[in-house]
């Protein structure tokens, strides 16, 4: 690894980002065999999220359906479980939930504008071929560098390279970047992560940096062609209308993995940085290319970074990110695994301008036997009922319902065997405009008949968590030992407050936790 992640990735495991994660639970160190057999046989490895066969994985990129099939790409490094040495993982699907994996499709070229990693990008086709846009990183001298840390300076440019077959197996870098420098006159602090988009005819696209002095913001580019690139303007940046001071500022704040679309009557800005995911939604004036941000929030307050999106085969927006480890980096690379694809979000957005996601349907198909609780009068037969509830081997799916009265309940997760809590939800009607996740609080605005709905997937080492559509928390847990465990459900509070709760039982993506 050539960089400091403090200073040139902050966004990934800065001090910031590591506190943005959560706490996870961590219960013994984790020693695993890197040889297929034993990471088959780890069962931290989630079973029905995606992630490479082995190795480090982190951002999503240039995730797109083409061909009838959902390909997706992803950060990795190939020389094992921690940052370093950017290629691109590749691996495709038919229905973003069975994947497949494939040979690498990025590679760094020694002596290119990418010779020292290829960095985050975003896929468009133009007459029915694939591109794809990614930062090209190489060590150049300090005063051509776009990243420095006193230690490394490094030059990113942005490339472009073509699929020459349908399968999107076989790429043609350019020789040269297509942005090979920030705009004249801008001092920035990181240059990456391109998003190009069509709009009528003309291709716009947005490069993430963080400006001197002012922190983090988007920069706007157009093109006739893909290939030559004009600088507009910056599309959005912190403070902007007040609607981005979600954070503390940092100085070295990078806004890292923008995307810009439409959704709904609006348009969605959503970018990361210092370990957490944000949007803002609003106008665009498509007529100077000028955004009015009008509403902002957090994607997912756990362990969840670099989101990127794509349309699905039915035009629906999803939104998928990369789900980092939340133990120590020997514990991973002792793994020979580390991150994970979060499960595909559909994103919409509600009457008052708010981002909803929604685990996509296509995940259904992998319910296996359901458990449903029957709420009746008595307390104690319900509570009967929810302690009988299992989830085998971490791998199910909750859903939980619940009215709000004016007396508060918790929802939790725990071990079956007893002990170990992995996660617990708590409503007080004191405050009727969050929840608490683990104690911290992720606000839910309802109307005043509205039920609590807490939709929990759990796999493995993660366990992403839904409310009501509106907070999004993804938390990893480390559970002990070579056996997967059951896990059970607490409730505290009246259970006659339950409109409806039903586990199910998940069928893994593979039969060996290779996802594949
Ligand atoms: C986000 C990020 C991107 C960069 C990539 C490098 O996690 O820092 O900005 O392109 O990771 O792996």
């Amino acid at each position: 690894m050539f960089v400091n992640r403090r200073s040139f990735l902050s966004g990934i495991v800065g001090a910031a980002g590591l506190s943005a994660l959560g706490s996870s639970i961590r219960v013994a160190p984790v020693l695993a065999s890197t040889s297929p057999t034993g990471l088959a046989a780890d069962p931290r490895r989630p079973q029905f999220h995606l992630l490479p066969a082995a190795n480090w994985m982190n951002d999503p990129n240039a995730p797109i359906f083409f061909n009838d099939r959902y390909h997706m790409f992803y950060q990795y490094n190939p020389d094992g479980a921690f940052w370093g040495d950017m290629h691109w993982g590749h691996a495709v699907s038919t229905d973003m939930v069975h994947w497949q994996h494939l040979p690498v499709a990025l590679a760094p070229t020694p002596g290119g504008p990418d010779a020292d990693g290829c960095f985050t990008g975003t896929a468009a086709v133009l007459d029915g071929k694939v591109t794809i846009f990614y930062t090209g990183v190489r060590s150049a001298p300090e005063e051509q560098a776009t990243s420095k840390d006193g230690s490394h300076s490094l030059l990113e440019t942005q490339c472009l390279a073509s699929a020459e077959d349908s399968e999107l197996k076989v790429w043609t870098k350019l020789p040269a970047p297509v942005i090979a420098a920030p705009p004249a006159g801008m001092q920035v602090n990181g240059f990456r992560d391109p998003s190009p988009w069509r709009q009528g005819n003309t291709w716009y696209m947005t490069i993430g940096t963080g400006i001197a002095n002012r922190g983090g913001a988007v920069l706007l580019y157009k093109s006739k062609d893909l290939r030559n690139w004009e600088y507009m303007h910056v599309l959005a940046r912190r403070n902007q209308n007040g609607a981005t001071t979600l954070d503390a500022f940092d100085p070295w704040e990078v806004w890292e993995c923008p995307e810009f679309f439409a959704l709904g009557d609006r348009h969605v800005l959503i970018y990361s940085t210092a370990g957490k995911g944000y949007w803002q939604s609003g106008r665009l004036d498509s007529e100077i290319m000028r955004f009015h941000p009008e509403q902002a929030g957090i994607l997912d307050y756990g362990s969840y970074y670099a989101a990127k999106t794509q349309l699905d085969k039915s035009g629906n927006r999803i939104l998928w990110g990369w789900i980092p480890e939340a133990r120590p980096v020997e514990e991973h690379k002792a793994a020979g695994w580390a991150g994970l694809m979060s499960l595909p979000r559909v994103l919409t957005l509600g009457t008052d301008g708010r981002l909803r996601s929604r685990v996509a349907a296509e995940v259904n198909q992998l319910r296996g036997r359901e458990q449903a609780v029957a709420i009746g009068a008595e307390e104690s037969g319900n509570l009967r009922q929810i302690n009988a509830l299992r989830i085998e081997d971490c791998c199910g799916e909750i859903v939980c319902t619940a009215k709000r009265t004016h007396e508060p309940f918790e929802f939790a997760l725990e071990s079956a065997g007893g002990g170990t809590q992995w996660i617990r939800v708590k409503y007080d009607p004191l405050q009727p405009g969050q929840v608490t996740i683990d104690a911290r609080p992720a606000p839910v605005l309802l109307g005043e008949n509205d039920d609590l709905e807490l939709h929990l997937y759990i796999d493995s080492s993660v366990i992403e968590v839904f409310v009501n559509q509106q907070a999004a928390w993804t938390k990893r847990v480390y559970p002990s030992g070579n056996t997967p465990q059951a896990m059970r459900v607490q409730w505290t509070g009246k259970t006659a407050n339950i409109v409806s709760l039903s586990a199910w039982q998940m069928t893994p993506i593979s039969a060996n936790r290779l996802s594949a």
